[in-house]
């Protein structure tokens, strides 16, 4: 089966291809060969962010792969974020003209508000310090300047909550594309899901296999029961399923990989699906907190009882939490 899968429509009429690299947390000095080995597999898609300090390294590949022809521009999508010290509206375009400069492109195809949260210009870190109060309209009207400069062809949001998601959409002059959020098996946001599709705004999912390196999560997602029968089952891994899963649940996911071999392998998910029976059990897996099924990345960062503008987790994913 299943070239269905291959792409997803935005509102803006765009495809987006339906697997990602992701690369946070891809070093400098691997992440380039990374992007590389992915173009070669196959894969169209590269999410990237200012944050992740390694958009220069990914923009001295791409030339490289466009010069030897390996790939052209226009076959490519490339989604790149605004930092949270750059939502002060007059910093919105300088951001991704800098961005545009690491990557050596004349544009991007989705740039995205990386969170609901602003930071001090120039800050560094996640202080507590740093935080202050956001004004996502006045930061979405800079977007929305540079959808019709041309320099992104969609805009759109990431770890936005059904509440404020729908706060700007009450206010936006052009609707976000897509909402990118934390999404896999353990913590499938039902809600948001709902809510985005009923609203025409992709969701994208990251960590959709429940970032497994990343120490500090302690995460278990692979190694869900559900998830690691379905794999005995279909003859595949717990990491291939949790992708597949995605796409049949109707949005694009965002494997990270430095590994040629584990890049490949979660690009190995459109000749085969999930039969419906054994999908159904994914719905049974629970989402409330316990070490393997919660929210992995909170933002606690993000909150501060005096400082900023959430001061609790609540009031910084609405309850979605
Ligand atoms: P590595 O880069 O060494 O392959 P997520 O995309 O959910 O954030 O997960 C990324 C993490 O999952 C990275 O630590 C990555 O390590 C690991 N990973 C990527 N692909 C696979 C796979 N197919 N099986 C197991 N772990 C994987």
């Amino acid at each position: 089966m299943a070239n269905e899968t291959l792409y997803f429509e935005l509102n803006t009429g765009a495809k987006i291809p339906s697997v990602g690299l992701g690369t946070w947390q891809s070093e400098p000095g691997v992440v380039g060969q990374a992007v590389e080995a992915a173009i070669k597999s196959g894969y169209r898609h590269i999410d990237c962010a200012r944050a992740y300090g390694n958009e220069k390294e990914i923009g001295l590949v791409l030339k490289k792969l466009f010069d030897d022809g390996v790939v052209k521009r226009e076959d490519l999508f490339i989604t790149s974020k605004l930092w949270c010290t750059d939502h002060a509206p007059e910093d919105v375009h300088v951001a991704l003209d800098k961005t545009l400069e690491e990557l050596q492109l004349d544009y991007v195809d989705l740039f995205l508000i990386h969170w609901p949260v602003r930071m001090k210009k120039e800050s560094v870190g996640f202080g507590p310090e740093n935080l202050v109060p956001a004004d996502i309209p006045s930061t979405w009207k800079a977007m929305e300047a540079l959808y019709d400069s041309g320099k992104t062809r969609a805009i759109g949001v990431s770890n936005f909550s059904v509440k404020k998601l729908g706060d700007l959409l009450d206010k936006a002059r052009i609707p976000p594309a897509v909402n990118q959020v934390e999404c896999h098996p353990s913590w499938q946001q039902a809600k948001l899901r709902e809510f985005c599709k009923s609203k025409g705004v992709h969701l994208s999912g990251y960590s959709p296999l429940g970032s497994p390196g990343t120490t500090w999560l302690k995460s278990e997602v692979l190694k869900h029961p559900v998830l690691v029968a379905t794999a005995e089952k279909l003859g595949r891994s717990p990491a291939q399923v949790a992708l597949r899963w995605g796409l049949q649940m109707g949005h694009i996911v965002l494997p990270k990989s430095t590994n040629e071999t584990r890049i490949k392998e979660n690009f190995d998910v459109f000749s085969w699906s999930i039969p419906d029976d054994l999908c159904t059990k994914f719905s049974e897996i629970k989402q409330a907190s316990c070490s393997h099924t919660a929210r992995l990345l909170r933002g606690g960062s993000f909150v501060h009882e005096t400082l900023g503008q959430y001061k609790t987790l609540e009031d910084l994913w609405d309850g979605e939490i």
